[in-house]
């Protein structure tokens, strides 16, 4: 159930696990539609045998709606088998039309049963609980991993992966398998990856894996160096405040010791040759949800520091659209889980045709980080909250590194406009911790807003990307209905959902920067205004105009342009979560959501 615990970022809406009692011959199993705590109380109430093994899962439902029919394990030929699945097993209606013409009955409306139902007809013409493995594995379309007991097998555990991470742990006396290795830390240390279409069978003394013909494959085991003590809430009523207030150090973590010697960016691992990076023409960065929005922030930085042109895509329409890449493009992937089965997807595709990938990753040995030619960390520490904060200003903070990388490297700007800029990102923890102190104005009017159906919010340049995550936090948060626009595109159409009384943002950007930015928005204030919506302004601090335009004004810090969305990000990630926490929400596992999409 610890271990559950810890995997519940890659979904809570259902959960269960199944044992091989100790009288070996049979299974008990529970499993209980909600988050883990239902399970847990299910638990209590009617405690499950001893068992010798047992294998538990988390789910975050694609087929089939989150009922207790559908939760995982799964069982067949009659309770003896229990099975547990992550991915997608995209030709499943085929298997179960043909199952079912076999006369099998199903119990539940997951793509998981079929698997189920296809190694218990394994089973039974003879071969062991491994070889069946091997043998649905073979019939199977699409993403899993998956586990599988027997009760006739009472000391072994079965897992099998395509698409999808399964990671071993080796304890003494006793093995673990987890589609992370945060599921067993607590009890080792030491792991092995699983390779592409390997099966692996765990007792409590041997770990065996095999390749798909049978033959064993060996696996260098690795040990795992981080701690979780960093995941807890640290007085904070939840991990989303907590994580909130984490930015100032998560950005300077970020920072901190990047440059060699010589003034080069040091990536975290792999390398990507000088000469290579020297040549490319054009940046493509793939992401999905707030990190996406972290790479629009860094088109906007790299394009005006490099020179280079940077197209910014959603992993998974990346992936479907034959897009043009070649050895000349760099391929940027953010994750922060490095998990995102859409983003890894994407990351092979890019690999495949030739391009060099640099992973902004916040989870250390995460598939993404594995897979990319060179990784750059963002050290934001676990990011617990379902919904993505200082993993988003980490993420924009390393792009700014990596874009100060390449144009150094290539000549775009020199060391000492460079220093310049480094110099101003320093002063970024400092000036979000200003904006954290001061934010009891913005909490305030979120509590007040609370009745809101809708919202809007703008920007334009940069502060658009802002928009558009403000406007994700509140939908993730406190289920309102919001969006953001780019606020030149107002005019265009979306100035037709205005109406008297409507709450709409606006980022302002600094009357200092390139003045007729500062101007276009005020314009933009002005239609919006005139149409009768209640104006909320996010302005520079010593801008003198916006109280004359708005009804709220809130104050983030001086900063240069392209810096300020790690400030103006914030009082939205705190009016999302004031909002949410006074409509009564669970901030930190918003409904139908998951951590880490692990499902394309
Ligand atoms: C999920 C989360 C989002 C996150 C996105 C990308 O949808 O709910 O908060 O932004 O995945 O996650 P990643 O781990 O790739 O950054």
């Amino acid at each position: 159930m610890a271990g559950l615990a810890r995997l519940e970022y890659r979904g809570y809406d259902s959960a269960g696990i199944a044992v091989v009692t100790e009288d070996q011959n049979s299974l008990a199993r529970a499993k209980k539609a909600g988050k883990l705590a239902v399970l847990a109380a299910e638990l209590k109430e009617h405690p499950l045998a001893p068992g010798t093994v047992a294998i538990g899962h988390t789910r975050w439902a694609t087929h089939g709606a989150p009922t207790d029919e559908n939760a995982h394990p799964h069982l067949a030929a009659d309770g003896r088998i229990a099975i547990i699945h992550n991915g997608i097993i995209e030709n499943h209606a085929a298997l179960r039309s043909e199952l079912k013409a076999g006369g099998v009955t199903f119990a539940s409306d997951t793509d998981t049963e079929t698997a189920g139902h296809l190694l218990a007809a394994e089973i039974d013409s003879g071969l062991s609980l491994a070889e069946a493995m091997r043998a649905v594995t073979r019939r199977l379309e699409g993403a899993f991993t998956l586990l599988a007991v027997d009760a006739r097998e009472p000391h072994t555990v079965v897992g099998a992966r395509r698409n999808s991470p399964l990671v071993v742990g080796l304890g003494e006396n006793e093995n673990f398998l987890g589609s992370d290795v945060i599921a067993f830390i607590e009890h080792t240390r030491t792991a092995l990856e699983l390779g592409q279409d390997e099966v692996v069978v765990i007792t409590p003394d041997a770990v065996i894996v095999t390749d798909a013909d049978g033959d064993e494959v060996q696996r260098e085991p690795y040990s795992i160096d981080w701690d979780t003590t960093a995941a807890q809430k640290g007085g904070f009523p939840t991990f989303m405040d907590k994580e909130i207030h984490d930015q100032p150090a998560a950005v300077a973590d970020t920072l901190r010791g990047r440059m060699d010697d010589n003034g080069r960016l040091m990536l975290d691992a792999g390398i990507i040759d000088e000469g290579v990076l020297n040549a490319i023409d054009k940046i493509v960065v793939i992401a999905c949800g707030t990190a996406a929005y972290a790479g629009m922030v860094a088109k906007y930085a790299i394009e005006h520091w490099c020179r280079i042109p940077v197209e910014v895509e959603l992993a998974h329409e990346f992936r479907y659209r034959d897009p043009v890449v070649s050895v000349k493009t760099l391929v940027v992937a953010i994750s922060q889980s490095g998990e995102t089965m859409d983003t890894i997807m994407a990351v092979r595709h890019a690999q495949q045709q030739g391009a060099s990938v640099i992973g902004i990753v916040n989870v250390q040995g995460s598939t993404i980080a594995r897979e990319a030619d060179a990784v750059l960390y963002t050290r934001a520490g676990p990011e617990i909250a379902v919904a993505s904060t200082k993993a988003f200003l980490a993420q924009i903070t390393a792009a700014f590194l990596l874009g100060l990388f390449l144009s150094e490297l290539r000549g775009n700007k020199y060391s000492d406009e460079i220093a310049e800029i480094l110099e101003e990102l320093d002063a970024m923890p400092a000036k979000i911790q200003w904006v954290l102190d001061t934010s009891e104005p913005i909490r305030e009017i979120a509590r007040s807003m609370a009745g809101e159906r809708t919202v809007l919010f703008l920007g334009r340049h940069v502060g658009f990307p802002v928009a558009l995550e403000g406007a994700l936090k509140l939908k993730e948060l406190a289920y309102i209905h919001a969006e953001g626009f780019a606020a030149g595109e107002l005019k265009h159409g979306p100035i037709a959902l205005i109406e008297k009384d409507l709450p709409v943002f606006i980022v302002l950007p600094s009357p200092r920067g390139r003045e007729s930015l500062h101007a276009k928005v005020l314009s933009s204030i002005e239609e919006v205004k005139a149409r009768g919506a209640r104006i909320l302004v996010l302005a520079e601090e010593g801008d003198d105009e916006a109280p004359l335009y708005a009804d709220h004004v809130f104050y983030v810090p001086e900063a240069p342009v392209l810096l300020a969305p790690l400030l103006n990000v914030v009082p939205l990630q705190i009016f999302a979560c004031s909002l949410a926490g006074a409509k009564g929400y669970d901030v930190d596992q918003p409904r139908n959501l998951a951590k880490s999409v692990t499902v394309e």
